[in-house]
């Protein structure tokens, strides 16, 4: 296996709950038949091994590679003040990112096999990449704080847009424009600067019904998700899979720290439970027919994960940076200095009407137009106000 590590905290702390903070505990707790009602929290952490990349992480994070584009801020791919003005490097983003193309980690299977032994109560995710639903955890166990590509529609009248439509203009990396008022079309994800779903707002008070909470592959950065494992009662025991330790997880007295990678750590852990074969076999179903097509397919993933990984972060850098000079291109014309050279590989396919490219460093440091999702830069710092929230 992996680096993963099950990490007691601090000894002086007793635990209330488990009989010690170790997997082996988690697992004795789970097998005791005490735990009825598990909460998953997730992040872009489990899906990288299936070739998708994370956002923070520093080598291979979406936001490190975009930082040295000519976007205003990295983040302005997910900013719809910006996608307003400059639409297409979200569905150049989304022509990579948009589902179909992956396949679900062993982290997602895990978290289906917790929902067939019947002890899921609830799975928030901000993941847009569908490959829970697609692992098997059925709809109503889901909450996709983020949104997700599941929907689309205009961002000016709110008509819903067909489903194949969307899928055409994403293959051909072009803008789809709403049928009736000709307005922008983007997927119902959530960008910086929108609402978070009803759906999580109605289902933010579960983690208090948790008896086991499960965090995993997130950095815990951004609010009002973050703030989720806050909301678990004192003694109920919170295991944090991932990379590194986030938040507050492991100052709680039945926090367990297993730090590695979530798929190491998932593997282990329905082995303690004794779910082995279950979880592999579960796993196995969702393997494809064509491994050419599949970046975290098993064929693949041993030899060349963090390369399929490197592969496409650069793919996506190299073709939203293409599709950034054309914008820039664009504009220059359309403001008559016909001067400026055309980029280099135009992508012809990306249209747009006169697109506009904000100042650079416009929006650096500005977070008042982040409205509901909010990136918390001092997530340590708990800059957590959720009866803010609640007033929306
Ligand atoms: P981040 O990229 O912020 O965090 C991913 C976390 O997963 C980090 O702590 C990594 O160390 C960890 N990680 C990565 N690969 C892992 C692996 N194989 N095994 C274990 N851990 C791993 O992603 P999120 O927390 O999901 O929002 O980001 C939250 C939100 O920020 C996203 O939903 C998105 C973004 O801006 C919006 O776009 C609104």
């Amino acid at each position: 296996m992996g680096n993963e590590e099950s990490t007691p905290m601090d000894e002086s702390v007793s635990p209330q709950t488990l009989h010690s903070r170790t997997l082996e505990a988690v697992a004795e707790h789970i097998k005791s038949g005490r735990v009825k009602n598990v909460v998953v929290m997730t992040g872009a952490g489990i899906s990288t091994s299936a070739g998708i990349p994370d956002f923070r992480s520093p080598e291979t994070g979406l936001y490190a590679n975009l930082a040295r584009l000519n976007l205003p801020y990295a983040e302005a791919v997910f900013d719809i003040s910006f996608f307003k003005e400059n639409p297409e490097p979200f569905y150049t983003l989304a022509h990579e990112l948009y589902p179909g193309k992956y396949r679900p980690t062993i982290a997602h299977s895990f978290i289906r096999l917790l929902n067939d032994k019947g002890i899921l109560l609830k799975l928030f995710t901000q993941n847009i990449d569908c490959l829970e639903r697609e692992a098997g955890v059925p709809d109503d166990k889901i909450v996709e704080a983020h949104g997700s590509f599941a929907r689309q529609s205009c961002i000016e009248c709110r008509q819903a847009y067909p489903e194949d439509d969307i899928k055409q203009h994403i293959a051909a990396k072009s803008i789809p424009r709403c049928h009736d008022c000709n307005g922008l079309v983007k997927p119902e994800i959530v960008f910086f600067g929108e609402q978070l779903p009803a759906a999580f707002f109605a289902s933010r008070d579960l983690p208090r019904d948790a008896d086991l909470c499960i965090v995993m592959g997130t950095s815990l950065t951004v609010q009002p998700f973050a703030s989720l494992p806050e909301m678990t009662r004192k003694t109920t025991p919170r295991v944090l899979i991932n990379k590194e330790r986030v938040g507050s997880l492991g100052s709680g007295t039945d926090d367990v720290l297993i730090l590695g990678d979530c798929d190491d750590g998932v593997r282990k852990l329905a082995t303690a439970c004794g779910w082995h074969d279950e979880l592999e076999s579960l796993w196995a179903k969702t393997a494809r027919h064509d491994p050419a097509d599949l970046p975290g397919s098993q064929q693949t993933v041993e030899k060349t994960k963090d390369e399929a990984l490197e592969e496409e972060i650069s793919k996506i850098t190299k073709d939203i940076d293409e599709t950034l000079n054309v914008s820039k291109w664009h504009e220059e014309k359309v403001r008559g200095d016909p001067s400026k050279a055309p980029p280099s590989r135009p992508v012809s396919s990306v249209t747009s009407s006169e697109p506009t490219v904000p100042d650079k460093g416009k929006h650096e440091d500005d977070q008042s137009n982040l409205g509901h999702v909010f990136v918390s830069h001092t997530a340590d710092k708990a800059a957590i106000n959720p009866a803010e929230e609640d007033k929306e």
